[in-house]
């Protein structure tokens, strides 16, 4: 604990957590959404009085707070709109349940849910979502090809200073909540749950985004816990369970010839249980001009991982415009640190990297990676860096 309070990022962390404590004082004008004609029946949509009490909350001049009490409201697709709100911090605080209707196609004609577009200072305190998406993925289940791809849950685009603190989400339709084009953003104590098998419901998604925090958050769903897409910068997640799910995934990156890359991600203290991947970085076996940088994976259990540690480079779906080709994805400076535990697969260690961007700087330290109880292999390819400390499987670089 003591490490942890020199680190620079400790004190953004707590200019944030004050900025909660100040805006969930009695102090503040508080607008309630039943003043605005939300049910919380469940039944009765309410979607128009929660963007009315945004909308009043967002005239004010001060810090206000959106005060959502017990109860079930149903809510369509709605845009919490920022860019003409005069408040400079708005506090949602969230004591029910949003569920989205029963026809999933309501929130599938659209691509969000709950969408903050160009909002600064907003906080979400508390509550549940349910986006009721498992008819959804029982649709795309049974190969029917004209499901709709479905709707995110939670959406913040272009948006700065935000804190999404004890929320649960349940049942996405497609991600949790997606961080895109947002700076300083904290993330926790927040709670991912969905079947082990639904389809592309990654939990956390970031992309375009600086500084964003993850803390303290349990996830399980069923594709990746956390993604981590172009133009990420100075991430810190620290503190997370993943499982089931499909890991940590520094990726897909390379799809597009000009992307920006991914720069400067810690990763501490996670749990991976019965995961597919545990730290995963995949890049498009095409070309493009994107990085990754400044990667450190320390610290973690994991438990019955399918591939604890692993590098795709030459990530080609369907085998469609990339088969023989390259990643143009350098990927450099990754430190996998302190990581022991069990993997379902014998290949517990696997770098597979771009031939003409081989992969530098890769280091390995006090990694324990076993596969039934013995020794589990490596695998490597156009990966060069070192080893210290004690590292079992034996590595490859
Ligand atoms: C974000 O918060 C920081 C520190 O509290 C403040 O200096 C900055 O102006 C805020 N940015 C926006 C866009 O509100
Ligand atoms: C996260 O959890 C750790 C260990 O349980 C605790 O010490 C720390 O205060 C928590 N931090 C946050 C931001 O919740
Ligand atoms: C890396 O990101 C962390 C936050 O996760 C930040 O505190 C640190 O200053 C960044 N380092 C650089 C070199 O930008
Ligand atoms: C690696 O982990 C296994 C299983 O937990 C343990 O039995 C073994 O002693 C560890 N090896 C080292 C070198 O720490």
């Amino acid at each position: 604990m003591a490490k942890f309070f020199f680190h620079s990022y400790t004190l953004h962390y707590f200019i944030l957590l004050q900025l909660c404590i100040f805006s969930t004082s009695s102090a503040r004008p508080s607008i309630n959404v039943l003043n605005y004609g939300a049910k919380p029946n469940g039944i009765t949509d309410s979607t128009k009085a929660f963007l009315d009490a945004w909308t009043a909350a967002c005239a004010s001049a001060y810090s206000t707070m959106i005060y959502i009490p017990k109860g079930r409201y149903l809510l369509s697709p709605l845009v919490f709109q920022g860019d003409k709100c005069k408040s400079p911090a708005i506090t949602i605080r969230i004591d029910g349940t949003l569920v989205a209707p029963l026809d999933y196609m309501v929130l599938a004609k659209s691509e969000n849910w709950i969408n903050f577009n160009k909002v600064s200072g907003v906080s979400i305190i508390g509550g549940a979502l349910d986006a009721k998406g498992t008819a959804l993925w029982a649709c795309k289940a049974a190969g029917n090809y004209n499901c709709p791809t479905g709707a995110t849950t939670l959406r913040f685009t272009n948006s700065n200073n935000i804190s999404i603190n004890g929320l649960l989400s349940l049942n996405a339709q497609m991600f949790h909540i997606a961080i895109n084009g947002c700076e300083n953003v904290i993330v926790q104590r927040v709670r991912v749950l969905a079947a082990g098998d639904s389809p592309n419901t990654d939990g956390i998604h970031i992309q375009l985004s600086k500084s964003v925090t993850v803390m303290n958050s349990t996830i399980q769903t069923g594709d990746d816990c956390i993604s981590i897409g172009p133009g990420s910068e100075n991430l810190w997640i620290e503190g997370v369970r993943c499982g089931p799910g499909h890991g940590i995934s520094i990726g897909s990156l390379g799809k597009d010839v000009e992307e920006p890359g991914v720069r400067n991600v810690t990763v501490k203290r996670t749990i991976f249980a019965d995961t597919t991947n545990g730290f995963r970085i995949k890049s498009w076996a095409r070309p493009s001009n994107g990085f990754v940088q400044g990667v450190q994976f320390v610290g973690a259990l994991m438990r019955n991982v399918q591939n604890p540690i692993v590098i795709d480079q030459h990530y080609c779906p369907h085998s469609l415009n990339c088969p023989n080709q390259e990643s143009g994805i350098q990927v450099s400076d990754v430190l996998y640190q302190g990581i022991r535990g069990s993997s379902a697969t014998q290949i517990a260690l696997k770098f597979d990297c771009s031939s003409t961007n081989p992969c530098k700087d890769i280091k390995l330290q006090d990694v324990n990676l076993t596969f039934l109880d013995q020794e589990a292999q490596s695998s490597c390819s156009n990966a060069d860096g070192k080893s210290l400390g004690r590292v079992l499987p034996e590595n490859c670089l």
